[in-house]
């Protein structure tokens, strides 16, 4: 638990202007929207179970007056990332691939990340997850997809040095 308390007290409150929760066409944006979330499919055993991790963030929403929280990549290159923080986008999401962010709002939770990582992204997130395919068509961007989630003025955190460079995805 103190892990979530730490990431929220850093939050640096982002407005998303027109917001308006629009219903994308065309490609699945819903959970689990990857082969092996189908029925019947078989559960890879990678597969980490993030229900529990996701709802205890959550619990931090209300008091941090924020919808939604970013979760940054963890590239490593960002040497200034503070101690700790590069394991928390595997954490939240199971998915430990070096490139991708999550998102969780108050009702959903997403993870963006690119071609090379797709199957490894649906053999680590669970089936509640909504796979962001990066650069293929009708993959919204971070902006684009909060745009259809929150209302004007609802608010995502994210760790103050983070935001810039995560809302350009
Ligand atoms: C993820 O974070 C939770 C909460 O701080 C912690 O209990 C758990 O051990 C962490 N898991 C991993 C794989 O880092
Ligand atoms: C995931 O964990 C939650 C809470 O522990 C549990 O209720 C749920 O059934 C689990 N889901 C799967 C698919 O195992």
């Amino acid at each position: 638990m103190g892990t979530y308390i730490v990431w929220i007290s850093s939050v640096l409150a982002v407005a998303v202007a027109d917001g308006n929760r629009e219903k994308r066409q065309g490609l699945s944006l819903e959970p689990g929207n990857w082969p092996s979330c189908q029925s019947g499919a078989a559960r890879p055993y990678t597969r980490v179970n993030t229900t529990d991790r996701v709802a205890a963030l959550r619990t931090y929403f209300a008091s941090s007056r924020i919808q939604a929280y970013l979760v940054p990549s963890e590239d490593a290159h960002q040497s200034e990332y503070p101690s700790g923080y590069d394991k928390r986008r595997g954490n939240i999401s199971g998915f430990t691939g070096s490139a991708g962010f999550a998102v969780v709002t108050i009702d959903k939770q997403a993870l963006w990340t690119d071609g090379r990582y797709f199957l490894e992204a649906e053999d680590s997130l669970d089936c509640s997850w909504i796979l962001m395919r990066q650069r293929e068509t009708g993959v919204p961007t971070m902006v684009e997809w909060l745009k259809t989630q929150l209302l004007s003025g609802e608010k995502l955190g994210a760790s103050p040095f983070l935001v810039s460079s995560g809302i350009d995805h």
